[in-house]
């Protein structure tokens, strides 16, 4: 339990090409608002490769991050940058476990996945992350 002053914080989400291929759009931001956490910018694009590789650096070296490459890529994206009081940690909180088979139902993962690679909704996992994140997909707000 963390107790004290406000942290607001700003964070990166991303609704995966499989979030909006299977029209669940609406029910992630739905989330994210009932949360009270607020969105400050939002488009929809589809990632070049570079853009990609770079969101996804600290995983270059891992078996996973060409597959992961290709299917971030593969269509149409929600790229959005939502702040509010720690809103890295309650995002993750409502995202819920990479694996979505260990992801507790409840969360977003939890209830609409499967897959690891398949798992809906991305969330920067640190200040650090978040502030990188954000310069590379909404340099204007930087
Ligand atoms: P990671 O940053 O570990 O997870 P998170 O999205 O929860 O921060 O991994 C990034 C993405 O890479 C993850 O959302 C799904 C994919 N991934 C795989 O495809 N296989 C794996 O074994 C792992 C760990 C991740
Ligand atoms: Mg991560």
């Amino acid at each position: 339990m963390r107790e004290g002053r406000t942290v607001v914080e700003r964070t990166l989400v991303l609704i995966k090409p499989d979030g909006v291929r299977r029209s669940i759009i609406g029910e992630v931001i739905s989330r994210i608002e009932r949360k009270g956490l607020r969105i400050a910018a939002m488009d929809m694009r589809t990632l070049s490769t570079e853009v990609a590789e770079a969101h996804y650096e600290e995983h270059a070296n891992r078996p996973f991050f060409a597959s992961l490459v290709e299917f971030i890529t593969g269509g149409p994206l929600v790229a959005m940058v939502v702040e509010g009081e720690r809103a890295i940690e309650a995002f993750r909180s409502l995202a819920g476990a990479t694996d979505p088979v260990s992801a507790v139902p409840g969360t977003i993962r939890g209830d609409f996945a499967l897959e690891v690679q398949e798992n809906i909704v991305h969330g920067s996992d640190s200040t650090y992350s978040a502030d990188r994140e954000i310069k590379l997909f909404f340099p204007e707000l930087a």
